[in-house]
């Protein structure tokens, strides 16, 4: 069941440090597109729901790509998975080549999490996900997409900027002391 209301939707956009779903929070299904494959650049890459057997790469993968600060553990992510909020993309030999998640903040869909294998950066796979995630919001009559970025991550910064996120305000010290993070927004 969708459990954002119109009512929800005229909040005030939230601009409050985000602060990690439990199994406490109220049941969120994201309607994900069924399992796709597409053609970027040279790879051809299935997009689909993530399950638990892909658990074990993306927690490898997601410490190579973030730092012991702000990679989330095991024990959150195979959360994530079993409540069908990450979507994975897999390479011709079922290899991760990237991952995604989403969480509700209040009416807004909030991205806890983008990543893509540095083997298959630069040709799309960050830009597809987005797609994903903004046509499965539309669907969840979200007013908005929301996320923390690094100050120091550029790259990430760059993606989300030319994609259509604006800034909406400085969060000190997020991450931790002297990592403190953008909070972009996405509106629908
Ligand atoms: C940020 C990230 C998700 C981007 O994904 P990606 O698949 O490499 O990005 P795409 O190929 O879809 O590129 C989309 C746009 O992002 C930007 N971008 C991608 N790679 C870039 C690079 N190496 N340097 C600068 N900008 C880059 C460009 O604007 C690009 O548009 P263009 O192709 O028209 O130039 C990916 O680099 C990543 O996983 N980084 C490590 C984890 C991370 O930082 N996640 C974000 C946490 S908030």
């Amino acid at each position: 069941m969708n459990q954002l209301t119109k009512e929800d939707s005229e909040d005030p956009l939230s601009t409050v440090a985000h602060t990690r779903a439990t199994s406490a929070t109220p049941e969120f299904i994201v309607p994900w597109e069924p399992p796709f494959d597409i053609q970027l650049d040279a790879s051809q890459i299935r997009i689909m729901k993530c399950e638990v057997a892909h658990l074990s790469q993306i927690v490898a993968l997601e410490h190579q790509l973030f730092s012991a600060t702000s990679a989330y553990d095991a024990a959150f992510l195979e959360e994530e998975i079993t409540a069908g909020r990450y979507l994975v993309a897999l390479d011709r030999n079922n290899a991760i080549a990237g991952y995604a998640g989403l969480e509700p903040e209040n009416t807004n869909i909030y991205i806890s999490n983008i990543a893509v294998r540095r083997s298959f950066s630069g040709i799309g796979l960050g830009r597809e996900f987005l797609r994903n995630i903004v046509a499965a919001s539309v669907k969840m009559n979200a007013p908005r997409i929301t996320l923390h970025v690094s100050e120091h991550n550029f790259r990430a910064i760059k993606f989300y900027s030319e994609f259509g996120f604006t800034v909406d305000s400085f969060v000190r010290d997020f991450y931790c002391e002297n990592d403190s993070a953008y909070y972009m927004i996405y509106p629908l």
